[in-house]
C-alpha cells in the first residue's frame, strides 16, 4: 500500500525545502516516490534546477517530480463542470447574497482537482510514497476540507443519485435564484461526487495519508501552527510530524542574533510542549539557501535521520463515537481552543461544530440516530458531546 505525506505551513517557512529533502531521502532508500506540488508558484523546478511539467519526470533514480496545473486538470475531466460553475459563482444579488454565499463559497476551487490528481496518480500503485508540497496555510486548509465541504454542499445542492434534474430545475431557480448546469455538466457534478467521496476516504485513512506541520520559532507562525493543528483535528486528519525550521545554530558568535537566539529559544520551547505528543524535528538555519540534491542532502543529513520519519506515527485519534452508560460520545480532539470558541448545532443527520469561520459537519451514525444531545464539555483538549436516547 502506498503513502502519502502532505507538508503545509504559512508562506516562506520551509515547505519545500523540507518536502523535497523528504523525497531525497526516500528515493535514497530504495522506496519509488513522486514529489508533488499543487502550488501554483513552480518551486520544485527552482530547487531541483529542472523545468517540471504537468506529467511527471524523473530527477534521479527513484524519484520523480510532479507540478501540477490544476485548470489544466479541471478542464481535462470536467469541462462541462466548470462552465457550470463559473456561471453559479459568478451570480450574486444583494436581497439573496447571504443564503447564497452561505451555500457556494469555493473560493480556490481549483486546488481540488490536484488533489483530484494525486488520488489518481496514487491509484495507479506506481509509487511506494507520494510527497505533496503544498501551497501556504490558508489555502492548504480549505484544500483539505473541501472533499468534505463539497459533497456535503453537492447534496444539499442537487439530487445526487435521488431525484432527476427536471425536477429540481423549477425548485433551485426559485430558491436560491440560480441558474442549474445542464445535463451534462450534471454527469460531471456526479463523476466528480463520488470521486470526491473517494478522495475524502484516501486523505483520512490514517494508514496512508500523513499531514505534517513546517514551522519556524517565531511569535506569528507558532500561532498559525497551532491553529492550523487545531483545525487539522477538527476535520480528522492525521497530523504526525512537526518541522522547526530556520534555527539559528548555537555556535554562531554575533550581537545581532543574541537576542534573536532568546527569542527563537522561547519559542522552541513552546512549541515542543504544545506539541508534545507528536515526533518534532529541527532544521537549522543554514549559512546559504537550499538548492539542488547537496543542499537537500544537508538537511537530510543533520535532520532527517530518523529510521521511522516515513512510517505513519499515530499517536492521536482525533474523532471517535464511544458507548457509555447512558447512550454515545462523540470525542472530537481540537487543541489548543476552549469551550466559549464552540458552536454546537445539531440538525437531523449531522453535528455541526463551529469555531471562527470553521464549520466541521459531523455525520451521525445511524446507530445513534435515535439519541439526540444531552450536553457537551471539555475535557483532556477533547470536546467531549454526550447522546442520550431521545425521549
Ligand atoms: N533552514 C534553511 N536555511 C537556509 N535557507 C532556507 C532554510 N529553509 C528554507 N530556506 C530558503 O528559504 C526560502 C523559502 O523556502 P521554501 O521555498 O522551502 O519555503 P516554502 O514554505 O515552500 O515557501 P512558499 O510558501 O513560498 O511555498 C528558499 O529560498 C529556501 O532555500
Ligand atoms: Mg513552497
Amino acid at each position: 500500500m502506498g503513502r502519502i505525506i502532505i507538508f503545509t505551513g504559512k508562506g516562506g517557512v520551509g515547505k519545500t525545502s523540507t518536502a523535497a529533502a523528504h523525497a531525497v531521502k526516500a528515493a535514497k532508500a530504495g522506496k519509488k516516490t513522486l514529489i508533488v506540488s499543487t502550488d501554483m508558484a513552480h518551486n520544485l523546478s527552482d530547487i531541483f534546477m529542472r523545468e517540471v511539467r504537468e506529467d511527471p519526470i524523473e530527477i534521479m533514480e527513484n524519484l520523480d517530480c510532479l507540478e501540477i496545473d490544476s485548470n489544466y486538470e479541471m478542464n481535462r475531466h470536467y469541462e462541462h463542470i466548470s462552465a457550470a460553475f463559473k456561471n453559479m459563482m459568478a451570480f450574486k444579488s444583494e436581497e439573496d447574497s447571504e443564503t447564497f454565499e452561505d451555500i457556494v463559497v469555493f473560493p480556490g476551487i481549483e486546488e481540488l482537482f490536484s488533489l483530484l490528481r494525486i488520488k489518481e496518480v496514487y491509484d495507479t500503485g506506481a509509487y511506494d510514497l507520494i510527497i505533496v508540497d503544498c501551497a501556504p496555510t490558508g489555502e492548504t486548509l480549505s484544500l483539505l476540507k473541501f472533499p468534505e465541504l463539497f459533497s456535503w454542499y453537492m447534496e444539499k445542492l442537487f439530487p445526487i443519485g435521488k431525484v432527476a434534474m427536471k425536477v429540481l430545475r423549477p425548485i433551485s431557480k426559485s430558491v436560491f435564484k440560480l441558474d442549474m448546469p445542464d445535463s451534462k455538466a450534471m454527469n460531471d457534478i456526479e463523476k466528480l461526487y463520488v470521486k470526491l467521496g473517494e478522495l475524502q476516504g484516501l486523505l483520512k485513512d490514517r494508514d496512508i495519508c500523513s499531514i505534517r506541520l513546517v514551522t519556524i520559532p517565531e511569535k506569528m507562525v507558532v500561532e498559525e501552527t497551532k491553529r492550523n493543528y487545531m483545525y487539522m483535528n477538527l476535520y480528522n486528519f492525521n497530523v504526525d510530524g512537526l518541522y522547526i525550521n530556520r534555527i539559528i545554530p548555537d555556535d554562531i558568535d554575533n550581537k545581532f542574533f543574541d537576542r534573536w537566539k532568546l527569542i527563537q529559544g522561547n519559542y522552541l520551547n513552546e512549541l515542543e510542549a504544545a506539541f508534545y505528543n507528536i515526533p518534532t524535528y529541527k532544521i537549522k538555519w543554514y549559512e546559504v539557501d537550499i538548492n539542488g540534491i547537496e543542499g537537500l542532502d544537508r538537511i537530510v543529513e543533520d535532520s532527517l535521520r530518523d529510521e521511522n520519519i516515513f512510517e505513519v506515527n499515530k499517536k492521536v485519534e482525533s474523532e471517535t463515537f464511544e458507548k457509555t452508560d447512558t447512550g454515545y460520545r462523540l470525542k472530537v480532539y481540537v487543541p489548543f481552543t476552549n469551550k466559549q470558541d464552540f458552536d454546537l448545532l445539531e440538525s437531523g443527520t449531522d453535528i455541526i461544530i463551529k469555531i471562527g469561520n470553521f464549520k466541521r459537519n459531523i455525520p451521525i451514525p445511524n446507530v445513534i440516530r435515535k439519541y439526540s444531545v444531552r450536553s457537551a464539555k471539555f475535557e483532556a483538549e477533547a470536546l467531549c458531546i454526550d447522546f442520550v436516547i431521545k425521549e
